[in-house]
């Protein structure tokens, strides 16, 4: 709800940079630079953390950087793993997105493609709410397919041998919804499944996405002529997901980062990416503007 996720962050801000001051033992006085996320996001939320950075720049003189809220999530496996990746594919899945993009460096990034419709974080979610699985749906799935067959039914795979760099994960999941609920029907509450049939269900569904996410991908690295692969995002966690793109990697013989489990989410690497904003001297004017969708370039 972007008015309730609003009012938290205006709740939040002050307390949460006097504890990450204190904890970090320093003062507003010694820091070299502001940063903040200025994109993508809801709107309400982005504008909170940008005006609370300018007024922090007018009140002590420092400059502003502006952070790409995803470039943190690939800088995620240059920080973990102390190696340069760049140039390579980047691969974001979240809550929010599934985006594919050239990594020229660190702060230079090309969208490549993304979903038409559902991120791939928000299909395991909501498949999830269909088998009566608890928010966040990823794990719980991930859980309930290791006792199932992943070969039990047969899901399409949308997009996936079509020529554009695009996900769409929506036909995929009224699939499942039609299998749960029966064709046509919409409501799958009223469905009583048993433990091995939800468990087929979660195993055949995440093979399906997972095998989306796998062949876009490299579809993108040969497009691109790239032999390295950065993984960031929560479906990033995924064990399926994981064995399946290392399998890949070994197969098309790319070199393979994913963001360890607990940089997968959303997480302080933000910071990072500031300091390569910082020595290559990008600052922003104070009139700079929150971009709530995605940036291309
Ligand atoms: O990056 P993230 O924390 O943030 C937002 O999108 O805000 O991603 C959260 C998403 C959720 O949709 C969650 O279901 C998914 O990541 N997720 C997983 C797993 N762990 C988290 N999806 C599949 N398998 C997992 N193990
Ligand atoms: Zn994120």
């Amino acid at each position: 709800v972007p008015e309730i996720a609003s009012r938290a962050h205006l709740e939040r801000i002050l307390p949460v940079l006097a504890e990450t001051l204190e904890r970090a033992a320093t003062t507003l006085s010694e820091l070299d630079a502001i940063a903040v996320v200025n994109t993508p996001g809801l709107a309400g939320s982005l504008l909170i953390g940008l005006s609370a950075a300018k007024a922090l720049c007018l009140t002590t003189g420092k400059p502003l950087i502006a952070i790409n809220h995803l470039q943190a999530h690939i800088f995620a496996c240059r920080v973990a793993f102390q190696e340069n990746p760049f140039p390579c594919i980047g691969l974001i899945v979240s809550g929010g997105h599934s985006n594919l993009y050239r990594c020229n460096g660190p702060i230079d990034f090309t969208l490549l493609g993304t979903t038409i419709d559902d991120a791939a974080g928000e299909a395991f979610d909501k498949v999830a709410a269909m088998l009566g699985l608890p928010y966040p749906g990823g794990p719980n799935i991930q859980k309930r397919a290791e006792q199932g067959n992943p070969k039990a039914i047969h899901f399409p795979r949308p997009m996936l041998h079509e020529e554009a760099l695009q996900f769409s994960f929506s036909g995929l999941k009224t699939a499942v919804r039609y299998r749960i609920a029966g064709t046509g029907k919409t409501d799958c509450s009223s469905v009583k499944l048993s433990d091995q049939e939800k468990a087929d269900i979660a195993a055949s569904f995440q093979e399906a996405l997972v095998d989306c996410l796998v062949g876009k991908t490299v579809q993108a690295i040969k497009q691109e002529k790239m032999t390295t692969l950065c993984i960031g995002g929560g479906v990033a966690a995924n064990k399926r997901f994981r064995e399946k793109m290392e399998a890949a990697s070994q197969k098309e013989k790319f070199r393979l980062f994913v963001a360890p489990l607990t940089l997968c989410t959303d997480n302080a690497v933000m910071g990072a990416v500031a300091i390569e904003r910082f020595q290559a001297g990008l600052f922003e004017p104070l009139d700079l503007d929150i971009v709530s969708g995605l940036v291309r370039n």
